[in-house]
């Protein structure tokens, strides 16, 4: 679904306007005037020959048309990241991009909002570099090569989060979130990862993420993956930490804070960390300290848990919302923090466990399949309050269905202002348990593995999901009672009955 667009500026322009102002770097250019691109002697049919074409600005999401870029794919993010914390935050970092180009370019585009660059080099050798926007276009010194890895090195530095439409990442579009002299998280979803580092930041270019974050003691910091490293130096501490999975740039996390950093014994194969403010111990008596046995629980319905690394950060300071982010979810302390009888955190570290099987093993190939995420995860809700003593599963969705307003949206084409809107999430969830309803809870759980199984490491699309539901039923899609279902409960705009 990559569809080629061009940079605002036309980058023969913007080449131009380099060249004059970098002349010592002439000899290593490539000579791109605008209507001279040389003839190759390959047949005129090949499309990306010469000195290779420009990489687009945007993957073609329908959302977010410069979300992520075209002409590549990132296998590793390495990103070094020297964290200031105490008032306005300050980032100094380094980002060691590995790229595979899918065709030859002359020019690519990285994403990244604010900061100032002080050095961008492609394998060793300084290229040239023009801000647009989000954009960071970059002209390496000799065109990249299909399939050639190549290694992207971005030294930044500046305050993180600040630019962009979101409020300190808290709505909107997503990103780092300063709380406070020693905390600050990232909450990244939808295109809030370029508020940090230099990314492709669209979920459909999965790449292995290491972060070594330098913090001032005492404080900690938390990313995903395991811990490799840790070395405390006086005044600072350097953490790292490396995934053993690729995930969505969005799905990258780090949290700096007064934490405590917890093992904690998970089933075969899992390492579970959780990490919790130092003042708080006790918040690894709740909801949390059911999490092994949530990882089991879920196992059996959505097949094995799709990670090597597992667990939770709780975060003080921040409004009542929660991240999924890969291997280790960030939740608000607001949410963790209820009375007895409370069933919020339960529900929201369940949400959020459900999504490493469904958002983060199995991403959305574009934002307009964000049900795919949010439905699953209410469902999985359901399913825990169901195992724990609660609701029934269809006795939520019914409480959902009667309780809601605004649920006059299709959720599998909310549109940007409803991305997370309770549509998305609650009648996403109904619909699945109207299709278990139909399928029977056996097909179903097995069209949950097999979608896990299928997609794991990529994304997918609503339609991939409905024919693999009708192929497990055993009919063809088309006139089948699931895509009746599906056309009144995912694409309508009236919200249907339920059946049950
Ligand atoms: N995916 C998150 C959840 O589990 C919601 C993130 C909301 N994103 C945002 N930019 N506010 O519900
Ligand atoms: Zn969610």
């Amino acid at each position: 679904m990559t569809r080629r667009r061009r940079a605002i500026v036309p980058v023969a322009v913007l080449l131009a306007a380099l060249v004059a102002a970098c002349s010592a770097d002439d000899a290593a250019l490539p000579s791109l005037e605008s209507d001279e691109r040389p003839t190759s002697s390959a047949p005129t049919t090949a499309p990306a020959a010469g000195p290779g074409t420009e990489g687009a600005d945007g993957v073609g999401d329908p959302y977010y048309p410069q979300a992520g870029n075209g002409g590549y794919d990132v296998e590793r993010y390495d990103l070094d990241v020297d964290v200031t914390i105490r008032g306005t935050d300050h980032l100094d970092a380094v980002a060691t991009v590995t790229l595979l180009p899918t065709q030859d370019l002359s020019t690519f585009h990285l994403d990244l909002l604010g900061f100032e660059v002080a050095s961008l080099t492609v394998d060793d050798r300084p290229a040239l570099f023009e801000r647009q926007g989000r954009e960071l276009v970059v002209a390496p010194p000799t065109p990249l090569r299909t399939g050639e890895q190549a290694i992207v090195r971005v030294a930044y530095s500046g305050t993180p989060g600040s630019t962009g439409s979101n409020q300190g990442g808290l709505i909107g579009d997503g990103g780092w979130v300063d709380l406070s002299d020693e905390w600050s998280t990232v909450i990244a979803e939808p295109v809030g990862a370029a508020t940090w580092f230099p990314s492709n930041d669209h979920p459909s270019d999965k790449a292995l993420v290491g972060v070594t974050a330098t913090v001032p003691a005492p404080l900690e910091a938390v990313a995903g993956g395991r811990l490799v490293e840790r070395r405390d130096e006086g005044a600072t501490s350097t953490f790292r930490w490396e995934a053993t999975e690729p995930m969505s740039p969005y799905l990258a996390s780090l949290t700096v804070g007064d934490m405590q950093l917890a093992d904690q014994p998970g089933p075969p194969g899992i390492r579970i960390l959780n990490a919790v403010p130092l003042d708080r111990p006790d918040m690894l008596d709740g909801a949390v300290s059911r999490f092994p046995e949530m990882i089991s629980f879920f196992s059996e319905h959505f097949g094995p848990y799709p990670f090597a690394d597992a667990g939770n950060v709780v975060v003080p300071g921040l409004p009542p919302l929660a991240l999924e982010c890969q291997t280790r979810s960030v939740l608000a302390l607001s949410i963790m923090d209820g009375g007895p009888g409370d069933t919020t955190a339960d529900e929201v570290t369940a949400h959020e466990l459900t999504h490493q099987w469904f958002g983060d093993a199995v991403g959305p190939a574009a934002w307009n399949a964000i049900w795919l995420n949010e439905g699953f995860a209410t469902y999985g809700e359901w399913l825990w309050l169901e195992h724990i003593g609660g609701l029934a599963v269809e006795q939520s969705a019914r409480r959902a269905h009667n309780g809601n307003p605004a649920l006059d949206v299709p959720p599998a084409d909310p549109g940007v202002d409803e991305l997370f809107g309770a549509s998305v999430y609650h009648r996403g969830g109904m619909f699945l348990v109207e299709l278990r309803t139909l399928m029977g809870e056996d097909r179903f759980d097995e069209l949950l593995r097999t979608w896990v199984d299928q997609h794991r490491f990529g994304v997918a699309t609503t339609e991939q999901f409905l024919q693999l539901a009708a192929e497990i039923m055993g009919v063809p899609y088309d006139g089948s009672r699931i895509a009746v279902l599906s056309d009144a409960w995912l694409r309508s705009g009236r919200l249907p009955p339920l059946s049950f």
